[in-house]
């Protein structure tokens, strides 16, 4: 009998995001600069977690970051879970009644008619209401599934417009959309096995993190190998909680925000430090001093992000070498970052 000492972690595949600035497309690319000897790898802006995800079928012991909470939950039950997955049983107890209406009517009270008619509303509060009852590790695994179908539902797969209603009832979106029309909870169900699918164990103790990443770098608890950078591309819609606000509140179940304007985000929001020019290089300034700690860095940028290509070679140069690999966007992506004829960029950056 053949011994099957090689497991092979990319016959789990990793459920298709729908998040701006994810690196899905670009894995490959990324992987060809990884280090030889890397161990552990610590993604710090890791939004729906596709580089951390690839790190982990890599075999490596991953450590994953991310400031807004409902990227934390696909962290915890892709990148840290090993073995849970939803059952039939735990679908049942999902989709009960809610435990407590006069409790969990978030959803309902804040959103009704502006992303979700009433009826989907109820649903939605119910189910959170019900997750409270799942493991920890279910409990995430159920939230991240909730939150991609949220955003299948929407037209654009973001909620920094209030269109979805309107493009919801129109018959040529829907013709291009069919998700636009269905029910939260069929395209739920649809979710679950190609979650479940894609939870595996890589024999590490891989962890998900809620922190913010100069933090996070500053007080490792571990030595780390390789650090991913991906921070939002300042000058192209670097403000994530503006798009997925909805997804940040389902998940926090806020009771201490206001909620504003005509798509209700909360306020006040998370700081990044990372989405505006006014704090932006401080924070990278910082971030880098914070990493120097860490033998070998990949960052993610795009050349029409500020500041400039050179200029982040240069507060990169104070700590590391630096070398730069490039690719054409030849296409629209979507994002002003990823128009045809920008570049996406990678800095390779390795001990001086
Ligand atoms: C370009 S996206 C990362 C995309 C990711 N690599 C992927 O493939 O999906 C940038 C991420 O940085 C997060 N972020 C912004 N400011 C942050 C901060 N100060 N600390 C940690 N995460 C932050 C955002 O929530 C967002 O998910």
């Amino acid at each position: 009998m053949i011994n099957c000492l090689f497991e092979d972690f990319f016959s789990h595949k990793f459920p298709q995001p729908q998040y701006l600035g994810a690196k899905a497309k670009h894995l490959a690319w990324i992987g060809k600069h990884i280090p030889k000897n890397t161990k552990i790898v610590l993604d710090a802006f890791s939004g729906s977690q596709s580089v951390a995800f690839y790190m982990k079928q890599k075999g490596f012991k991953v450590l994953t970051n991310d400031f807004l909470n409902f990227n934390n939950q696909i962290g915890k039950s892709l990148i840290e879970n090993k073995t849970e997955k939803l059952s039939d049983r735990d679908l049942e107890v999902l989709f009960q009644k809610n435990r407590k209406p006069s409790e969990f009517n978030l959803i309902e009270n804040i959103f009704k008619n502006i992303f979700f008619d009433e009826s989907e509303c109820k649903i939605i509060d119910s189910f959170r209401s019900n997750v409270e009852l799942l493991s920890p590790i279910k409990k995430s695994l159920a939230l991240a599934i909730m939150n991609r179908s949220l955003t299948r539902k929407v037209t654009m797969g973001h909620f920094a417009h209030t269109k979805a209603l309107e493009y919801a009832n129109n018959p040529d979106r829907i013709k291009r959309n069919r998700n636009l029309a269905r029910p939260i909870k069929s395209i739920f169900w649809d979710l679950v096995k190609e979650y479940n699918n894609a939870v595996f164990d890589n024999k590490q103790d891989n962890k998900s993190f809620n922190k913010d990443a100069i933090d996070m770098i500053s007080n490792l608890s571990e030595p780390v190998d390789l650090l991913y950078l991906d921070p939002p591309y300042c000058g192209s819609h670097p403000d994530y909680q503006n798009f997925y606000h909805l997804l940040e509140t389902f998940t926090e179940y806020w009771k201490d925000k206001e909620f504003k304007n005509g798509i209700k985000h909360y306020f006040p929001k998370r700081n990044s430090g990372f989405d505006t020019k006014k704090d932006i290089i401080d924070s990278f300034d910082k971030m880098f001093a914070a990493a120097n700690k860490i033998p070998y860095w990949i960052v993610s940028y795009n050349d029409r992000s500020y500041p400039s290509q050179e200029k982040m070679i240069e507060m990169i140069g104070k700590y590391k070498n630096v070398i730069l690999d490039k690719k054409q966007y030849n296409n629209d992506v979507g994002g002003k970052g990823s128009v045809k004829g920008s570049h996406e960029l990678l800095f390779i950056c390795s001990p001086k």
